[in-house]
Parts: structure tokens; sequence; C-alpha cells
């Protein structure tokens, strides 16, 4: 029978946090439990949350689904990606390893344990370390996709306060939008982001500098309608699950038409759902094959593997560009969570066990390992 690794980073349970700390420490794509939209709700987003490290970690909800998927190839090994991974891997020697694992530390966190992998000759499932580390760095992955002709809003990185000057000198049309550059999940992106004048630039520019202790990537405001994308294998048979399409007209009133911090934790909320998604999106059959081309060419030119999700939006032009990359994605199982890889591929028809199932094959077929079922 296969003996499959299974890393990934858990949630801690108990976590002794305050309210501002929660807010952020909530796993990609999952809904608050609590907040309401105010100004003290961008307050709460701008407080210090020392527990920010654990914003990407999984559930054991989602942890268990994962593992209960995977014993339909085979053994499952569960190899918690803490200080002893490296150790347990050399001894336990899986003849693959399924990776969901976040990373523990620093900007090319989500690249350690396929780097470890390589290191000890585990085949794994996923992107390697490199397309992991280019793709938790913005600015870098839009400097591959510009080199090779995929569209991405025009952009500039301030790396200090020295640096802001000379990048709010160019010939911007404004309005512009200010992100960290290492951060998922909304981290630092609220309404404030948006800014339609140098003043405004500068401004949330110094704030992000000095809160998150990183570059800001400063990009052209892409006014159009947004997308996310879920993709499926490798090469010739890698494909676009069915596009997910944002309906920003279900944010409250006057609200920006952004996914950002607001939307993502304040105003979708398990009492209140935020009806903010559409799958298949409704689109013309020439928009979803514009969008679906884009998201293959950057999937290959920033070398993702197996799996990954793609957010897209629409320039003034109306054509797409590509936002972000995620080739670790959120993938949790309920459907209530509102999860865009699990809802795309069940609008394809692929159920959660063969979605996490697709992965795997994917990733020994390209590896030339066997997959045996469990007994
Ligand atoms: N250049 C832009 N123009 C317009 N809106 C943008 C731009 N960049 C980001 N956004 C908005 O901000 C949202 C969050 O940005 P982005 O996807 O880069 O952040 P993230 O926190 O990594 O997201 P995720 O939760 O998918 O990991 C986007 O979904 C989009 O609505
Ligand atoms: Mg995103």
């Amino acid at each position: 029978m296969t003996r499959i690794g299974f890393a990934y980073n858990q949630k801690p349970e108990h976590e002794s946090v305050g309210a501002a700390a929660t807010e952020l420490a909530r796993p990609e794509e999952e809904p608050p439990s609590s907040g309401t939209r105010s100004d003290s709700a961008v307050a709460t987003l701008l407080a210090p949350a020392p527990d920010d490290e654990f914003a990407e970690w999984d559930s054991a909800e989602t942890i268990d689904a994962v593992a209960r998927a995977l014993a339909k190839y085979g053994e499952v090994i569960r190899l918690e990606a803490r200080d002893d991974f490296p150790q347990r891997l050399a001894d336990e020697r899986p003849d693959i390893l399924f990776n969901i694992a976040e990373g523990l530390r620093g900007p090319n966190r989500e690249a350690h344990v396929p780097a470890i992998c390589e290191f000890y000759g585990v085949p794994y499932s996923g992107s390697d370390p490199f397309t992991l580390a280019l793709c938790l760095d913005k600015a870098r992955t839009k400097e591959v996709l510009r080199a090779n002709g995929v569209p991405t809003a025009d952009w500039a990185l301030v790396r200090s306060a020295d640096d802001l000057a000379r990048v709010a000198m160019r010939d911007w049309r404004y309005p512009l939008f200010a992100k960290p550059v290492h951060e998922g999940s909304s981290k630092g992106i609220t309404e404030r982001n948006v800014v339609s004048d140098v003043d405004g630039l500068r401004g949330i520019s110094l704030e992000l500098l000095e809160r998150y202790a990183q570059p800001v990537l400063v990009e052209t405001f892409l006014p159009g309608a947004e997308f996310t994308c879920g993709v499926l294998g490798n090469g010739g048979d890698a494909r676009v699950l069915p596009i997910v399409g944002m309906n920003f007209g279900a944010l409250p009133d006057g609200a920006l038409p952004i996914y950002g911090f607001e939307a993502k934790w304040l105003w979708d909320r398990p009492e209140n759902p935020l009806d903010i998604f559409s799958c298949p999106a409704r689109v013309s059959d020439a928009l979803r094959a514009e969008i679906e081309d884009v998201v293959l060419r950057a999937y290959t030119v920033l070398g993702c593997r197996d799996w990954s999700r793609v957010d897209v939006r629409l320039d003034a032009a109306g054509r797409a560009n590509i936002v972000e990359v995620n080739p670790l994605p959120g993938i949790l199982p309920d459907p209530a969570d509102n999860s865009c890889l699990p809802k795309a591929a069940r609008a394809a028809g692929i159920g959660y066990d063969a979605l996490i199932g697709a992965c795997l094959e994917a990733a020994a077929a390209r590896q030339g390992v066997a997959l045996g079922g469990a007994a």
C-alpha cells in the first residue's frame, strides 16, 4: 500500500489573543464569527496583531478532511510541519508527500517543506520551493508575468520612506492601489489602500511600511470586474475550473469594489453570509476564453504544479489582468465557508475528496509514483 506523508500547519485551537489578533488569525477565506462595519473595524485591522503568524494555517477540520480524502489512496502518515519535521520525514520516508503546509517563518516559509522533501528525495505534491517563494513576493511575480507578456497592472515597489519620492514622481494615472508585498488573506488591504492623489499614496505607503515592515507594492487600480480561478493539472492536461466571479453589488452601499479585509472578514458573517460569489461566473464566451488564457499562461510561466488559484481583474479597457497567484490555495471543506477552489471544483462536478485526489494523482503521475488503495 502506498505510504502518503501529509504535511500541514495546524492552527492552535485555543489562542489567548485579543480581538484584533483574532480578526487577523483566521485562515484564508474563513468567514468571521464577529465584527461589524465601523470605523473601529478599520482600527481593528490596524491594531497590533501578535498572532499573525497563524493567519494562513489550517484548522483541524480542514486537516481531517484532507486526511480522509488521502486515505482512499493509501496509508496516511501525518507529518505536522514543526521543528521535528525534517527528522520525521527522514525516518518515515513516505512514497509521496501531500503538502498543504504554509510554513513557520519568513517570506520563504511556504518553500521550506518542499525544499526539505527535495533534500531527502521524497516526491511531493504541488509547486516547488522556487515557485512558492516567488508567488509570496507579489512584485517579483509581476516581473515574471510582465517579462512573459502576461497582463498585470503597472507597478512600483516602495522599499523605504526614501523610495517614496521616486515612486510618487512617476507619471501615474490615479487611482492607485497600495498593499504589502508579502502578505495574503487581505492582511493590510482595506478600502484605504485605494488612493486618489499623491498625498494619499504617501500616507498609506508610510503606514504600511511601518506596520508591516516590508516593501509596499503600488499598482494602477484595476477598475473592472474581479474573478478567481482554480487550476488543476499539469502541462497539456492543466485546466481552469469554472470561473468564480465576485459580485461587488453584494457589498454594503458605498463600499469600494474590492475583495479586501472588510469584505472577507467583517461583512461576510455566518449569520448573514455575503452573497459575493457566482460560479460559474456570468461572462461572455470571449471573456471566459481570455480569462482562462491569461490564467493558464500565468500558471505556466510561474511554474505552478498540480493545482493553484489565480486572481484576475479587468483593467479600464476590459482586459483580463493577473492580480496574484496562490500556489497553496485555501481548501476549506465546508461549502458554507465560501472557499473558492473547492467551490470551483464543485461547479465542475468534482467533490472535495475528488479535488484532493486530483491534486495527488497529478503529483503522482508527474513523479512516477504508483498510488495503491487502502485495504
Ligand atoms: N491593482 C489592483 N486594482 C484593484 N484592486 C486590487 C488590486 N490589487 C488588489 N486588489 C483588490 O484587493 C484584493 C486583495 O488583493 P490580493 O489578492 O493581492 O491580496 P491577498 O491578501 O493576497 O488575497 P488572498 O486572500 O487571495 O490571498 C483583491 O482581491 C482585489 O479586490
Ligand atoms: Mg487574492
